[in-house]
């Protein structure tokens, strides 16, 4: 009886506002300031190998920041689904999640920073209904190695909305990190400035990493304050940046207007806003809880559902009833977007969340078979926003009962081998390392065993194989950044356009079913994932080489017209795979020769896709021979083609 009160406690929480009623109000709001809500692109990218996930809102926006002309407008809003891998092992505290919805909205050189801290600052106090006495912010510091002086501006325009909403409004400099923890707040101050580590922003970071051709610029961030109290094992006084708890960053509006070249920065042809918004952390301070698992709805209701299954209140372990609504909601999205848990290296994530989720249910005692019951209600919390959930409701419940049970029967293997390790006196690090790598057997549970058992087991030595392991795959990662600047590189743009004409002959050889299932460009090669159920023959490889060669050969030009998506989906235009259009596209279709933007001649065209570029202007500007270096199976249905451009 005791048990259920408490399971009570927790699940008659209400939040003062749902997720869906602030992402409503926020497209709301911007839409009738001018801007065009354009739909969330899909988890994965296509045709962006600098990235294995959308990460943040501006990424799908990339080419129009830089300048390309966006078929919407100048004004852009939207909520983005998110997926940050890197934080996947930081779930378990009261505000990490892998997967989350940005809030976004972009000037395209448009209105700049006067607007944009009005309009969200509005926003937060009028229509969440935030206290404005509670919300502190922070500006850029300036960097005199770059030539970009301390964001006055900014500062000026929060001192006069602060002062409008009657709170205080005085301005501090902090600069560094540290420096916030030795100066804190104790001047009372409401506005302040950090340096380039926290208050610039660019896909890659800090000025000094960014790539050349990468754009970025100042940004200011605004922070919630929970009002709790300060945790000195952080640094002795806290401050907007301090990670205590006190304060969370719940939106950031970047200045984009600087572009990194070979010789420093040079501004960008037009100024932009890129604005991002955490919506579960906003919805966080709306019900004025810093625990998103309990402020957001989507989060809140698996984690009742997680009570009612394991009879353990959330108080009683909130790490795994954490982990495993962060983890469940992040691979059903994923898969949701097409993504089913496999080896690939996005499949591969999948896979890992759904283990994790797993391993950490059965540490709740909670029976195989409830997990995979949690999609109906994720399917029901998004229903309005994403469909894609509920219609795949089916096939999603399917891949996770399916994996549910094969890592189950992981974990008694993973047991076995224990034994057998444990059956000497101690275990090494390397032991503990070898069961997570070869038999996926995770380390917390190592642990927990090696406890029971009383072996002493070195966990510094595990700790160290696998930081070497983690840095072996940054490594990987960084190759990756800056191997395939699809946007940058002339070599990547040329695979990309390959990549198109790639499609259309497969087509043309294999049959009209073959469709688009993923795809990979970089400078070096393409890869190209595809529904047919077959292995190609020798000589449809050849006949798909010769296609693709003889159209590069032909100089046909490349063109991207903007049109209705009724019109592009009459003309059969080719779709993305998982990928969701507004009612403008944009469509590139290659030839025929002599096809003008004012007659594109779409009928003739040999290849016709609805894409966001680049492309080269003509097949001729493809520099070599367009070889097929593999073909194999990917998964069930889908064929992989690895292929190159050799000179
Ligand atoms: N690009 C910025 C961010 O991700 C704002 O959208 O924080």
């Amino acid at each position: 009886m005791r048990l259920n009160s408490h399971i009570l406690a927790t699940s008659r929480r209400y939040c003062s506002m749902d997720t869906q009623t602030i992402r409503k109000k926020y497209l709301d709001f911007f839409a009738a300031r001018g801007h065009a809500v354009i739909p969330s692109s899909p988890l994965v990218p296509h045709n962006d190998p600098t990235t294995l996930f959308t990460g943040s809102g501006m990424q799908p926006l990339l080419p129009y920041l830089l300048g390309e002309s966006h078929p919407k407008g100048t004004r852009i809003v939207d909520a983005q689904k998110c997926f940050r891998a890197e934080d996947i092992e930081e779930v378990g505290d009261n505000r990490h999640t892998t997967f989350f919805e940005m809030l976004g909205n972009w000037s395209l050189g448009d209105y700049f920073k006067e607007e944009q801290l009005q309009w969200f600052f509005e926003f937060l106090t009028k229509e969440v209904g935030l206290d404005p006495s509670r919300i502190y912010v922070t500006v850029f510091d300036g960097a005199p190695e770059i030539g970009v002086p301390r964001d006055e501006e900014a500062i000026a325009i929060w001192q006069r909305l602060f002062e409008k909403a009657s709170v205080s409004h005085d301005f501090q400099e902090i600069g560094s990190e540290e420096n916030g923890y030795r100066k804190g707040m104790e001047s009372g101050a409401r506005i302040f400035s950090y340096d380039a580590k926290k208050n610039w922003w660019s896909r890659a970071g800090e000025p000094g990493t960014m790539p050349v051709g990468e754009p970025g610029g100042p940004d200011s961030e605004v922070f919630y304050d929970f009002g709790t109290e300060h945790d000195t094992s952080w640094g002795e006084h806290c401050h907007p940046n301090c990670d205590c708890g006190r304060f969370m960053e719940i939106g950031n509006s970047v200045f984009m207007e600087y572009l990194k070249a070979e010789t420093g920065f040079e501004k960008l042809a037009q100024k932009n806003v890129d604005f991002g918004g955490g919506l579960e952390r906003i919805a966080a301070a709306a019900d004025n809880n810093p625990d998103v698992f309990l402020a957001v709805d989507s989060l809140s209701g698996i984690v009742k559902h997680l009570e009612e299954a394991s009879g353990k209140t959330y108080h009683e372990d909130t790490k795994s009833f954490r982990v495993i609504a962060d983890h469940l909601r992040g691979a059903v999205f994923m898969m949701a977007d097409g993504v089913l848990p496999g080896n690939g290296e996005q499949q591969y994530f999948v896979r890992r969340l759904i283990r994790r989720s797993v391993q950490y249910a059965d540490t709740l005692g909670i029976a195989e078979g409830t997990l995979p019951e949690t999609v109906v209600i994720i399917a029901n919390t998004y229903a309005a926003q994403y469909p894609e959930i509920d219609e795949q409701r089916e096939i999603i419940r399917e891949a996770l009962a399916q994996e549910e049970a094969k890592f189950r029967r992981t974990l008694s293997k993973g047991i076995r081998e224990f034994e057998k390790y444990a059956a000497k006196d101690a275990l090494s690090g390397r032991d503990a390392f070898l069961l997570f790598t070869s038999y996926g057997f995770p380390i917390e549970l190592t642990q927990e065993l090696a406890t029971q058992r009383g072996i002493p087991f070195d966990t510094a030595a595990f700790k160290e194989e696998m930081e070497q392991h983690k840095q072996q795959s940054r490594a990987g990662a960084e190759q990756r950044f800056k191997g395939g600047l699809a946007d940058h590189s002339e070599k990547t743009i040329q695979y990309h356009t390959t990549h198109h004409l790639l499609l259309r002959a497969l087509q043309d050889v294999l049959g009209a079913h073959v469709k688009q299932r993923g795809s990979n460009i970089t400078s070096e090669r393409l890869r190209f994932d595809f529904a047919h159920d077959e292995k190609m023959t020798d000589e449809q490889k050849r006949a798909v080489e010769k296609l693709v060669n003889e159209r590069i050969e032909a100089a046909l030009p490349v063109l991207k017209t903007v049109m209705s998506k009724t019109d592009a989906e009459a003309l059969g235009a080719e779709q993305e795979f998982g990928q969701k259009y507004g009612d403008m596209v944009n469509v590139y279709s290659i030839g025929p020769k002599g096809a003008t933007p004012e007659n594109p001649q779409f009928e003739h065209a040999a290849s016709l896709e609805f894409c966001g570029g680049p492309h080269v202007s003509n097949t001729k500007d493809i520099d070599g021979i367009f070889r097929i270096v593999k073909e194999s199976s990917s998964s069930a249905g889908i064929r992989r083609i690895r292929a190159v451009l050799e000179r």
